[in-house]
């Protein structure tokens, strides 16, 4: 049982989700993080699919009753438009984790955010690594939560690159809406956009020890990671898997691991070809926009620009799955 006093109280927000469930199994067996409620979103998956998948997890992990809520079956305005092409049909792998015996609180997702932010004796971090429409929805109902919120670090967005589209990541980019809320909720925010939820790999050889423990956690955690393959490993046939929005929770229990920058983040949400994107503002000085028409009043965001792979990869390695003698 974790030590409420010493502890960071976190709350994850997600759309589970295969990188969902390593982050899940990381929350949960790191000493410093108390986590204190889960909560489930249209994402990856229809939003009863990643209630049964985070139930799923919590129950292989051995956590222990955490409270889970379904929240938003759809974005603010679009329709919900699943990830399974990369999840799987089940959206966590379909690796074949038996039904969870545990059932979500008889509450949604909003009510629970607000009675366990508010309950807290601390103020509570916010991990958001699924689109943010519960995250909007409560800024919007409740927004007296602010009080009782550290900060938020959310999976989402990029500087660079998207994945939904050329510029937009999937999570900003499924409910864009949503995500402008949460970039102006008036709290400390960190962006773990793609830039560096890419790069942090686990090595194949990791991988393959991980899928043979007999820890049934840190079994789960190589099997997902599994379904992550990024580019054949320099050392062999086992192709590395990447931690994704796992690495949003280690920038929580280990925030020297990643550079940020203070930077203004605008959501594009005009239809077209940048809808979704997170407009990062790295200009070193002020532009002829902001010359002729003068300079707007925006909130800053602490965005992620780099992230220390090897750190992070022990991290979690040691966390999820710490050698012990005769585990294998
Ligand atoms: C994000 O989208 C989802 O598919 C992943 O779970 C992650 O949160 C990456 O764009
Ligand atoms: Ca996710």
């Amino acid at each position: 049982m974790a030590d409420r006093t010493t502890t960071i109280p976190v709350i994850i927000d997600c759309d589970t989700g295969v990188d969902d469930a390593l982050a899940l199994l990381f929350a949960v067996r790191h000493p410093a993080l108390d986590l204190r409620a889960v909560t489930c979103v249209a994402g990856n998956t229809d939003v009863d699919g990643v209630v049964r998948n985070t139930l799923k997890v919590l129950e292989r992990a051995g956590a222990p009753e955490i409270p889970v809520a379904r929240g938003a079956e759809r974005p603010l305005i679009e329709p919900a438009r699943s990830a399974r092409h990369v999840h799987g049909r089940d959206g966590m792998g379909d690796i074949g984790l038996p039904a969870p015996t545990r059932s979500p609180v008889d509450v949604d997702a909003v009510t629970l955010l607000r009675r366990e932010i508010l309950a807290s004796p601390r103020p509570v971090t916010l991990i958001p690594t699924a689109p943010l429409t519960n995250i909007a929805l409560l800024l919007r109902t409740h927004p007296e939560v602010t009080r009782n919120i550290e900060r938020i670090v959310f999976m989402g967005g990029a500087v660079a690159t998207g994945n939904a589209t050329p510029v937009a990541e999937f999570n900003v980019w499924h409910d864009p809406e949503a995500a402008a809320i949460l970039l102006t909720a008036g709290v400390p925010i960190t962006m773990y956009g793609l830039d560096v939820f890419t790069r942090v790999l686990v090595p194949g050889a990791e991988v393959r020890r991980l899928r043979a423990s007999v820890e049934p956690g840190a079994r789960l955690a190589g099997e997902l990671l599994a379904h992550r393959p990024s580019a054949p490993d320099s050392d062999g046939d086992d192709p590395a898997g990447g931690l994704g929005d796992a690495g949003a929770v280690c920038a929580v229990a280990d925030p020297a691991g990643i550079t940020t920058r203070p930077l203004p983040v605008e959501v594009s949400l005009a239809p077209g070809p940048t809808r979704g994107q997170t407009v990062v503002d790295r200009r070193p000085r002020p532009g002829e926009s902001e010359i002729h028409h003068g300079v707007r009043e925006q909130a800053l965001v602490d965005v992620a620009l780099d992230v220390d792979v090897e750190r992070y990869v022990k991290l979690y390695l040691e966390t999820v799955a710490p050698e012990r003698p005769g585990a294998e």
